[in-house]
């Protein structure tokens, strides 16, 4: 774009970690391009994606990095992890599995993550009200316990997703 690119003040790697299929993709697709997609295939290996945005004056760019829940799939974990300044933890408010696991993955990114990292757990679906499995203040509680910023959210309905990923990138800022 030459001269009219604008000009980046700030990078930040953002992770995303969770189960196999508590819509992390689908919460990247939604906050980077305002997509989703409801027969999202399992992520194999990494992927990335940016976006830019403006952070109290400054031009912050989210550099946002998805990997498969699957173990299978997974990405080298060291090399996942460098340099992250931001994770976000998803669990599915439907799949109360998908949530007792956040301490496992809580405990791989206290691991291999710099201490300072800012963590985000996020109870993804909150459109399958209905089929709620995880009680709202469950998850508060383990936030609370474990030092977490907290937050449900809906990829499908884009509910709080815009707002995750740029309280997220606050607290980094
Ligand atoms: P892996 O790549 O295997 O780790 O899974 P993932 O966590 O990336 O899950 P993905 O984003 O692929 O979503 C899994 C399924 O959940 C897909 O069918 C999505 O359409 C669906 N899904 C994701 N987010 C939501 C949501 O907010 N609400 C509903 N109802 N479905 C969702
Ligand atoms: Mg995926």
């Amino acid at each position: 774009y030459g001269d009219f690119s604008p000009k980046i003040d700030y990078v930040f790697k953002i992770v995303l970690i969770g189960d196999s299929a508590v819509g992390k993709s689908q919460l990247l697709a939604r906050f980077a391009r305002n997509e989703f997609s409801l027969d999202s295939k399992a992520t194999i290996g990494v992927e990335f994606q940016t976006k830019t945005l403006l952070i109290n004056d400054k031009t912050v760019k989210a550099q946002i990095w998805d990997t498969a829940g699957q173990e299978r799939y997974r990405a080298v974990t060291s090399a996942y992890y460098r340099g992250a300044v931001g994770a976000m933890l998803v669990y599915d408010i439907t799949k109360r599995q998908s949530f007792d696991h956040m301490a496992r993955w809580l405990e791989e990114l206290r691991t291999h993550a710099d201490k300072n990292i800012v963590i985000m757990l996020i109870g993804n679906k909150c459109d399958l009200g209905s089929l709620r499995a995880v009680p709202t203040e469950d998850a508060q509680e383990f936030a609370e316990r474990e030092n977490l910023y907290f937050m449900e959210t809906s990829a499908l309905e884009a509910t709080n997703v815009e707002s995750a990923f740029s309280s997220a990138l606050k607290e980094i800022y």
